[in-house]
């Protein structure tokens, strides 16, 4: 198998998770690229449910080495508090799970920044995961950030907080009339919170060049999806990082010659959690098929919006990831609808546009032209072999194939590793 770089199609919770604990079972090594714990990746195995938001979702495999890469931004205790937990249920971590000394860290301000934006942005509320991502990024790209590197040693730490302290509680006090930061506090935290950490953390893209050097096959697992991406996606209604495939080559340190692969995973419906533009939304945020998709946030728990199939938008992510085949989740959820709308063309002022318009609001104006196809009413979640499918469960995939321009590789029927039917051999 080729190394292969896993990015969502839409707007994140597409499936990815499952699909990377699938191909890890070839895989050497899995490495994160982008975001933090605002991803929730669920991976079912041997009928227990694991929520990961910043170990990889190679961990259960026990042979498969897990790195968090340098474009990831990491909260420690959260990271502490899922090693715990997977410790706990008797997945091996320890020595599997190697973290970047790059890799800019999440802290309690960044939270409390996240929650203090939101509530000033009132009616423009991106309706973050409040997990203190976008302050994380601003810190690391307006040059203040502190890393991985920092947090393991506590003298370090401690110098790089307080040459931040001053804008922090300027912001804190002036700005949101919230307490000041404690530093002593968060300094003695920390300190323990980077001693227990110390042991994972390396030089990532060293390690992964290296295993690339030796032939070893690499997955590169995205978060989010092509829509929340901080360029191409729906701004300002996106998350911090760059979710697109090419973010795996910056986001660990690997030249993007040696990616090979990129593999589109596309939810067989759309979903969007949180504020922005979803032209194929259904009538009151798509109950229906939120209640049989089961679509609550894994991280929030907060319902998901949900529509109609939105052949503009992945024939988009094709392009702008550069992916030749997909995935197609979650296709078992829509067993039992009579009529499946696809989304085929956008229009504005009776004119075709590819994409959601830049400027959004512009997107009052966007009209979905849709082609209906027929449903099916059989329960499709144990079948193994395509040619066993439904014929109009066959179209549908079919339709979806020609619209996008892609060949399907998985079709996902469940979350179990083996509700899965294999196209090809990716
Ligand atoms: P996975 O990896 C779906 C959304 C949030 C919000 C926006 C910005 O599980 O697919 P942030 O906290 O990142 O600043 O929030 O992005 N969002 C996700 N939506 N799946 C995710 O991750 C998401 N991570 C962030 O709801 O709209
Ligand atoms: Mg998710």
């Amino acid at each position: 198998m080729p190394n292969i770089v896993v990015v969502g199609a839409q707007w994140g919770d597409e499936g990815k998770g499952k699909i990377i604990d699938l191909l890890a079972q070839n895989a050497d090594a899995v490495i994160r690229y982008q975001g933090g714990n605002n991803a929730g990746h669920t991976v079912v195995f041997d009928g227990k449910k694991h929520i990961l938001h910043l170990v990889p979702s190679g961990i259960l495999h026990p042979g498969t080495t897990c790195l968090i890469g340098n474009g990831v931004v990491i909260d420690p205790v959260s990271l502490l508090l899922e090693i715990e937990a997977l410790e706990a249920s008797g997945v091996q971590v320890r020595g599997n799970l190697k973290i970047s000394e790059l890799a800019h860290v999440t802290l309690p301000y960044h939270c409390a920044l996240d929650q203090a934006y939101e509530a000033k942005r009132g009616k423009l509320k991106i309706e973050t995961t409040h997990r203190g991502i976008g302050p994380t990024y601003k810190d690391k790209f307006g040059r203040t950030g502190i890393r991985m590197a920092d947090i393991i040693e506590p003298d370090g730490f401690k110098s790089r907080l307080e040459q931040n302290l001053e804008e922090i509680n300027f912001m804190f006090e002036k700005y949101f009339s919230l307490p000041p930061l404690q530093i002593k506090d968060t300094i003695v935290k920390y300190a323990s919170l980077g001693q227990r950490l110390s042991e994972y953390v390396d030089d990532t893209a060293e390690i992964v060049n290296s295993m690339l050097d030796d032939g070893r096959m690499v997955l590169f697992e995205g978060a989010q999806g092509t829509f929340l991406d901080i360029d191409f996606g729906t701004y300002p209604f996106v998350t911090a990082s760059h979710t697109l495939a090419g973010g795996a080559s910056t986001g660990t340190g690997v030249g993007p010659t040696r990616l090979e692969k990129v593999l589109g995973i596309v939810k067989a419906y759309t979903t969007r959690v949180g504020a922005g533009p979803l032209p194929t939304e259904l009538q009151a945020g798509g109950e229906d098929l939120r209640i049989r998709g089961k679509e609550y946030g894994a991280t929030t728990g907060r319902p998901r919006r949900c529509g109609w199939f939105d052949a503009v938008i992945v024939r988009r992510a094709k392009m702008l990831n550069g992916f030749e085949s997909m995935a197609l989740t979650k296709l078992d959820v829509l067993s039992g609808i009579e009529k499946l709308y696809i989304c085929v063309a956008y229009k504005i002022n009776h004119e075709i546009v590819k994409a959601i318009p830049a400027a959004l609001r512009k997107t009052d104006k966007l009209e979905t032209i849709y082609e209906i196809l027929p449903g099916w009413k059989e329960d499709i979640s144990g079948i193994r072999k395509y040619q066993d499918l439904p014929d109009n469960t066959k179209r549908y995939i079919e339709r979806i194939e020609e619209l996008v321009g892609v060949k399907t590789s998985l079709i996902s029927l469940g979350e179990a590793r083996d509700q899965t039917i294999h196209m090809d051999d990716l």
